[in-house]
C-alpha cells in the first residue's frame, strides 16, 4: 500500500498532491467550492458557497464513514473525491463515490485518477459494489464512470431538486470492485505517461 501523500504530473504537467483531507482544509475547501463555476455547484448536495455548510460536510457521521481525499496544487485544492460507506446495515458492503475537479483542470486525467485511488481505498476496506449518483444532464460524470465499468441500473425520476429549485432526473450507476478494477486496470495503462504518477 503506498503512503500518502502522493505525487502525480497531471497531462498538462502541472505537479499535484493527493492526500487525504484534513481538519485544517476548512478554508482551502470552501475556496475550491467558491471557485467552482454555478453549473457544477448546482450538482452538489449541499450549498458549498456557505462556508458553515463546508465546515459540517467535513464533521464525521454516525451513519456514514466519509473517506475523503483532495487534489492541491500549490496548496490549493482542485480536486474533491468522497467514498462513502454505511457504518452499520444492510448496504454495508457497498459504498458511493464522489468526485469534483476545479473547472480549469477538467479533462486532464485527474477525475480519473482520483476514482483509482477511492477504488484502492475501497478495496482495502472490502467493499464489494460501488455506485455513483448523478444528474441525467451530467454526461460527462456518466461518460467518465461508464468507461470505468459503471452501468446504468435505476433511473430516479425528479429525484433531485438543484439549488436552483429545479427538478432532475437522478441515475444509479453501479459496479462491482472485480469489474471496476478489471476496467481500471486498462485505462490507467492506456493513460501511461500521462496523469503519470511518481511515487
Ligand atoms: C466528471 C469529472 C469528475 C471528471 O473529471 P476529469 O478530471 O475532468 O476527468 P478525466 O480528465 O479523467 O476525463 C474523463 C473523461 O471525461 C472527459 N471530459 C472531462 N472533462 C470534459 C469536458 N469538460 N467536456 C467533455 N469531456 C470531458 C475526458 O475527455 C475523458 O474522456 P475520454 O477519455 O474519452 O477523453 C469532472 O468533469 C467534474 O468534476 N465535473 C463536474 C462535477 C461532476 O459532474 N461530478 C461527478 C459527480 S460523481
Amino acid at each position: 500500500m503506498k503512503p500518502y501523500p502522493k505525487s502525480i504530473d497531471l497531462q498538462d504537467g502541472a505537479e499535484v498532491v493527493l492526500r487525504p483531507m484534513q481538519e485544517d482544509d476548512l478554508d482551502r475547501s470552501h475556496r475550491f467550492f467558491l471557485h467552482l463555476p454555478e453549473e457544477d455547484r448546482l450538482h452538489l448536495r449541499m450549498d458549498v458557497t456557505d462556508r458553515e455548510q463546508v465546515a459540517i460536510r467535513m464533521e464525521p457521521s454516525d451513519a456514514m464513514d466519509n473517506w475523503r481525499l483532495v487534489a492541491l496544487h500549490d496548496d490549493a485544492i482542485i480536486g474533491d473525491g468522497t467514498l462513502a460507506q454505511p457504518r452499520y446495515g444492510w448496504r454495508r458492503h457497498t459504498a458511493e463515490l464522489r468526485v469534483i475537479i476545479a473547472r480549469e483542470r477538467q479533462g486532464l486525467g485527474l477525475g480519473t485518477i482520483m476514482l483509482s485511488e477511492l477504488f484502492h481505498e475501497a478495496t482495502r476496506r472490502g467493499v464489494e459494489k460501488l455506485f455513483g449518483m448523478v444528474s441525467a444532464k451530467q454526461q460527462v460524470a456518466i461518460r467518465t464512470v461508464s468507461k470505468l465499468g459503471f452501468q446504468d441500473e435505476l433511473v430516479l425520476r425528479d429525484h433531485r431538486r438543484t439549488l436552483l429549485g429545479d427538478l432532475e432526473d437522478v441515475v444509479v450507476m453501479t459496479v462491482s470492485i472485480a469489474d471496476a478494477w478489471r476496467r481500471m486496470e486498462d485505462l490507467m495503462h492506456a493513460m501511461d505517461g500521462q496523469g503519470r504518477e511518481r511515487y
